[in-house]
């Protein structure tokens, strides 16, 4: 009673999700009304920044191209999560002496120090404790450790302040997925999900099992390989090899071969014979992940492979990586858990949204605490 009371003086304020990517930012802010999530306000700003731009311009211009947006959409939420991801952040699920919460406070630092490596005095450390186990007979405690670069942090605190916004969480592209997914497959799912986040820069990896997350990782595999390696063969600069990527597709069955040989499309087989070659590369390093999932001992093995991230578009990349994984392989819909799907968001955008809803289901109580 006096809950809803205090509910209705200060209603919860909603979160904008903010991820500022290498290629482009992308905005999500939900909305609850009567118990119903709704899409209140969304954004996709492709950045076209030049490389020779130093790093402060480059703050300076991402800021302000959120600014003019969030203007031009009037969109008025203040309170905002962001997230880092790639070399900035490091998380290592490890087992730990068994200590007390209050304990672990104190002694976190000298715990988490072989297992960073980074200098413990240039990150933001954080741990979670998972779950108690034994080992040989000791107590442990299961933990992840999350050690962000404080310089990564702070740059994500300058562009979000300098939007005009109210930084109130950097949070992990990994763990942002985590409570998008947990939304999309309820936790009791009895299978083990492969999710990748294909970006510009990075590929986020996650192992997800029945609802736990037993490994993240992430691949410097991403769109900038896949331009490089199309640049190169087509001899081409990386803004057209971008654009090449969008119009072809990976030539995965003989059929799709035969088809491209008999009409004479040389340049669409130069982009899948590029392409090809580095999602080979990504194929290795993922299932280096799956294998070291596999030796800790599970006895599940990757029933599915979600994609999500603007690189997700490429033309068949499901089939490509089905045909590898020898797994079923779909493209996310990160708003599929709306009663309402919005009508506005272009297909190719939607993946490249996860993140951003992911940030965006935080809710105040996430760190009020
Ligand atoms: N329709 C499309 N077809 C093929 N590739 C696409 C398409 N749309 C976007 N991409 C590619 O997706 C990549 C960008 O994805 P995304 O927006 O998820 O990256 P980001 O979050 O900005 O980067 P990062 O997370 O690495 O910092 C680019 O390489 C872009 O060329
Ligand atoms: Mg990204």
């Amino acid at each position: 009673m006096l809950s809803n009371f205090v509910k209705k003086l200060f209603p919860p304020k909603d979160i904008i999700g903010v991820d500022i990517g290498n290629y482009a930012v992308k905005i999500i802010c939900f909305h609850e009304d009567k118990k119903v999530l709704k899409l209140k306000d969304w954004g996709y700003i492709p950045l076209s920044i030049k490389p020779d731009t130093s790093p402060e311009e480059k703050k300076a211009i991402i800021s302000q191209e959120i600014k003019t947006y969030l203007k031009k959409k009037n969109i008025q939420a203040k309170y905002t999560a962001a997230s880092v991801s790639g070399n900035a952040v490091i998380v290592r699920y490890v087992k730990l002496p068994k200590l007390t919460k209050k304990e672990l406070d104190l002694t976190i630092n000298v715990e988490a120090e072989p297992f960073i490596p980074f200098d413990i005095k240039d990150v933001n450390l954080t741990y979670s404790i998972l779950n108690e186990s034994t080992e040989e007979g000791d107590p442990k405690i299961d933990t992840v450790l999350v050690a962000a670069k404080r310089e990564a942090v702070q740059d994500k605190i300058d562009m979000i302040s300098g939007a005009g916004l109210d930084p109130l969480i950097v949070d992990v592209d990994s763990f942002a997925l985590e409570a998008l997914y947990s939304r999309l497959a309820p936790k009791t799912e009895n299978n083990t999900v492969l999710m990748l986040n294909l970006g510009q820069k990075v590929t986020n990896l996650s192992i997800v099992s029945q609802g736990v997350t037993r490994v993240v990782r992430d691949i410097f595999i991403a769109g900038a390989t896949f331009d490089k390696a199309i640049a190169k063969v087509l001899k081409i600069d990386a803004a057209a090899a971008d654009a090449a990527k969008k119009n072809r597709s990976v030539l995965v069955t003989d059929e799709d071969k035969q088809a491209a040989i008999e009409s004479f499309d040389r340049e669409g087989i130069a982009v899948s014979k590029a392409a090809v070659g580095v999602l080979k590369d990504l194929y290795t390093e993922v299932s280096r992940s799956i294998d070291f999932y596999l030796s800790q001992g599970t006895d599940h093995s990757i029933s599915r492979i979600m994609l999500s991230g603007g690189m997700s578009n490429l033309g068949n990349i499901t089939k490509f990586l089905a045909a590898e994984f020898k797994v079923p392989v779909e493209v996310v819909n990160p708003l599929a858990f709306l009663s309402e799907m919005p009508k506005n968001i272009p297909a190719d955008v939607l993946p490249a949204l996860a993140v951003a809803a992911g940030l965006a289901l935080r809710k105040m109580k996430d760190w009020e605490e």
